[in-house]
């Protein structure tokens, strides 16, 4: 299972998902069954099966990050990228996901942009969150 998840992070890095021929590939050369592979890519939330923006941003939905102030800081994601989560802005450069706890509850609210982690979030840091050099 860890070469699947290292073979499909290493296709979703470089195509911004995992594309199906990719897959059918990737069964091909590990001698697995095409479903078994699609299982783990269709499994893990950090996989995507559809193209996605440049830049993904995830921003954690979990009752302990909503209870810290988390409402605030998704109207204000959804203001500044001008998306609803799923959607992918029309210069392909962010996308906006939601996802569940990644682990960091004690820091929360907490959102992601692609690989970076950023916790104690508040609706007026979102703007230079998404500003960063990227
Ligand atoms: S609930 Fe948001 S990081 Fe755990």
């Amino acid at each position: 299972m860890d070469d699947i998840v290292a073979r499909l992070t290493e296709i979703n890095k470089r195509f911004g998902y995992i594309p199906r021929a990719q897959v059918e590939q990737l069964a091909k050369e590990l001698r697995l069954p095409p479903a078994r592979v699609f299982g783990a890519a269709t499994f893990y939330s950090l996989f995507s099966d559809k193209p996605r923006g440049a830049h993904v941003v995830r921003f954690c939905e979990d009752a302990p990050c909503h209870v810290a102030g988390g409402r605030a800081v998704f109207d204000a994601i959804r203001a500044a990228l001008g998306l609803e989560p799923g959607q992918t802005s029309a210069d392909g450069r962010w996308t906006f996901e939601m996802t569940s706890c990644i682990g960091v509850c004690g820091v929360g609210p907490v959102m992601m942009v692609d690989d970076d982690v950023y916790g104690n979030v508040t609706a007026e840091r979102v703007a230079e969150i998404l500003n960063a050099d990227r």
